[in-house]
């Protein structure tokens, strides 16, 4: 019996692969995707616990399903992701209503468990650490990519290094590498089946240590015929090591773009967050990078009104995002998560102080990335080319090295082909220009 499937994913670009694998698992067991919520046999969510609006987001939404079960009950809803890793069977407790939750290490497991689920059996919870290789091992089909010319892979999962405000090694566990010699098998199947941008994933990327470093597997990648981008996200400044920062200067394929989270300018919020670097060491480590690579793109994750953030501590975040100019930020306030160590701590900025320093900062890089934009008018970029644009059907759009996106005049046969694109116009958040 066909089933249709649909898959909502919240949350960060992990959980937007981890997606495509679940269609490709089900796709294999008889399930077909669907766009519609009405006509889906088993709906998943795909949840993240890390961002608190993802969070809200996917209990939001998880509330607005129990009509659906009500009119279909063989309807079979699942949550996946962090908050199933977090919550459990607790879920239950709220929400009766849910018939599978599987965590983040259990995702290969989705087909089976769905199958095997019978009508009118009790939930089924699986949460269990055990070992996550198999599900960082699953080669999404083509067909569900985002786009065939971008491919993203796993290379780790989970993080050891324990930021107090951070759920992340609760919910995804001690790191995890796979090993080299799958990545490079799964990069040389990708580049074989058309992929001209490597993307690689993990909590701590530049941690990475699968039988080879992380600047050696990036070397080894540079070398596989066929790719012509190399990315990866996050990484730890605290990770990023000389022979990394080298590979910047050295690998022709390696984007010149790195998003290094600093979180707070302040040595003292530095040091409540356990980070393990200062403003100064964070600082050097950007003026290493442009050395290494002169034109080299940054953005970051930055937090205000974590517990103790003073007026000059946050004055101190500022200065630092004056001092870099990255081209974005993602920007969070500070909200507690149950069980980390900062939850511990008195939270003594106001949420009325806190919105109003996240509004203050996100003005100033705004005013940033519209200045680092300016200065690319009349430079010539590499674009490689994403898709059409919605709005403008002569348009297309794609990202340069430096990621950022570009909007020029061309048609559908552009998609996935690398264009040489002169800059016109600088747009808050993107490029506007003319193919050369
Ligand atoms: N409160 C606010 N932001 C957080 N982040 C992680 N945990 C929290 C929290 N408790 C932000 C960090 C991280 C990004 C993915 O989410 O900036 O880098
Ligand atoms: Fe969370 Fe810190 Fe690990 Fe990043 S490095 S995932 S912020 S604990």
């Amino acid at each position: 019996m066909k089933r249709y499937v649909k898959i909502f994913t919240y949350g960060c670009q992990m959980n937007d692969l981890d997606s495509q694998k679940m269609y490709s698992l089900l796709a294999g067991h008889g399930c077909e995707a669907t766009d519609s919520t009405k006509k889906a046999d088993v709906i998943i969510l795909n949840t993240c616990s890390v961002r608190q609006k993802a969070y809200e987001k996917a209990l939001s939404n998880l509330g607005r399903l129990l009509p659906y079960k009500k009119r279909k009950p063989s309807l079979i809803i699942a949550i996946t992701g962090c908050v199933a890793q977090q919550a459990g069977s607790h879920i239950l407790e709220r929400m009766p209503y849910v018939d599978i939750v599987i965590g983040t290490h259990q995702l290969h497991r989705i087909a089976e468990i769905i199958n095997e689920k019978a009508p009118g059996s009790g939930p089924v919870v699986e949460t269990s650490f055990s070992d996550c290789i198999p599900s960082l091992d699953i080669i999404p089909e083509s067909r569900f990519r985002e786009s065939g010319h971008r491919s993203y892979l796993n290379i780790m999962q989970g993080c050891d290094n324990y930021c107090s405000y951070c759920i992340v090694p609760y919910v995804r566990g001690r790191e995890i590498s796979r090993d080299y010699r799958s990545i490079l098998q799964e990069v040389r199947q990708h580049a074989a089946t058309g992929a001209k941008e490597i993307f690689l994933l993990g909590q701590n990327v530049n941690s990475y240590n699968g039988g080879r470093t992380f600047p050696q597997l990036l070397q080894a990648i540079d070398d596989i015929d066929g790719i012509e981008r190399i990315r990866f996200t996050t990484s730890h400044p605290k990770d990023m090591s000389d022979d990394l920062i080298a590979c910047f200067q050295t690998l022709d394929k390696l984007c010149n773009y790195i998003h290094l989270p600093f979180q707070s300018g302040s040595n003292t919020v530095l040091k409540a967050m356990n980070r393990n670097y200062t403003r100064e060491t964070y600082l050097s480590l950007i003026d290493r990078l442009r050395s290494s690579r002169p034109d080299m793109a940054f953005s970051a994750d930055v937090m205000v009104g974590f517990p103790g953030e003073t007026e000059q501590a946050y004055q101190d975040t500022l200065d630092l995002i004056e001092r870099v100019r990255f081209d974005g930020l993602f920007s969070f306030k500070y909200s507690e998560r149950p069980g980390t160590q900062a939850a511990t701590l008195v939270d003594d900025v106001s949420l009325e102080e806190k919105l109003a320093r996240l509004r203050n900062l996100q003005e100033i890089q705004k005013q940033i990335t519209i200045e680092n934009n300016r200065a690319r008018i009349g430079e010539i970029f590499e674009v490689l080319v994403d898709g059409t644009s919605s709005r403008h059907e002569e348009q297309v759009y794609g990202r340069t090295r430096q990621n950022s996106i570009v909007n020029f005049t061309g048609d559908h046969s552009l998609v996935g082909t690398t264009v040489r694109v002169a800059i016109t116009r600088a747009n808050p958040n993107s490029l506007t220009g003319e193919a050369v």
